[in-house]
């Protein structure tokens, strides 16, 4: 498929999911992060969201960065996606002065390197990028519901706590740590004897979401993945039924890599996507 076969796909995604489905609005949504400029990894993934009959696309951040396609993967993702939230990656490429404080070595050269070649238009639609939205019963956000502005990672059964008491919403969509993740708050007693207990979902990877629990559920990364496997990683949610399961996609990682390389980012960037951490 061509990109520009799959521009089209995708902008009937979108016409469609526009329109509410036959079961009510949000029937089947993916959830896609941290495509971080990889659009070999974001083209498989749109191919394989397009044959699953999805009504629409919400993305959790991190359009850019790491890889050497900002400008295609960001033109791309706001043609196919319904929602988009900011990254860090994101916010950092897209503001000149700052962002660079928090981010490892190779990740501020990759941003420098982004804001070099990303248009000042460009630049100017990622500074405009929500924190974090709310799609019916989902939060969407890129790093925890806590802070969102401090790009906080949810990693921990107490960073999930945390995550939790700072949203109403059932299920809560993260990314930003690139590692599949799920918790679960399996009690909530809140006002008589204040037990909340919080589980780490061990096989996040198909989940039938229980409607009196809440969950935090971490899609890993299309562009990125460091869980040790090397292919493209997003979600598929069905609120209705509750049910959720996280995809992978394998993509030609060499041909990524290989432009990586070409471009002049960090070797250890292009390294870190055949090795998959
Ligand atoms: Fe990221």
């Amino acid at each position: 498929m061509s990109l520009e076969d799959l521009l089209t796909a995708q902008l009937r995604i979108l016409e469609e999911g526009m329109k509410p489905g036959s079961r009510g609005e949000w029937v089947k949504v993916a959830i896609l992060s941290d495509v971080h400029a990889n659009l070999e990894a974001l083209t498989a993934v749109l191919e394989d969201v397009d044959s699953r009959s999805v009504d629409r696309i919400l993305f959790l951040g991190d359009a850019v960065g790491y890889g050497a396609d900002p400008a295609a993967c960001l033109e791309l993702l706001e043609k196919s996606v319904f929602r988009f939230v900011a990254g860090n990656h994101d916010h950092a490429a897209g503001n000149d002065q700052e962002g660079l404080e928090d981010l490892h070595e190779d990740a501020a050269t990759a941003v420098r390197w982004t804001r070099g070649v990303l248009a000042q238009e460009a630049k100017e639609r990622l500074q405009g990028l929500p924190l974090g939205c709310l799609e019916g019963p989902m939060h969407l956000v890129h790093g925890s519901p806590y802070k969102p502005e401090s790009w906080r990672y949810v990693m921990s059964e107490q960073d999930a706590e945390r995550g939790f008491a700072a949203s109403e919403s059932r299920v809560i969509f993260v990314g930003h740590s690139h590692i599949p993740a799920a918790y679960v708050e399996v009690e909530c007693k809140r006002l008589f004897t204040g037990v909340m207990r919080r589980i780490k979902v061990e096989d996040p990877e198909s989940l039938q979401l229980e409607p009196r629990y809440r969950y935090i559920l971490n899609v890993g990364s299309v562009g990125q993945p460091r869980d040790g496997d090397a292919r493209a990683a997003y979600g598929i949610f069905e609120p209705e039924g509750g049910t959720y399961k996280l995809l992978r996609v394998p993509y030609d990682v060499e041909k990524a890599s290989d432009k990586i390389m070409k471009a002049g980012l960090p070797g250890r960037l292009a390294e870190r996507l055949r090795s998959g951490k």
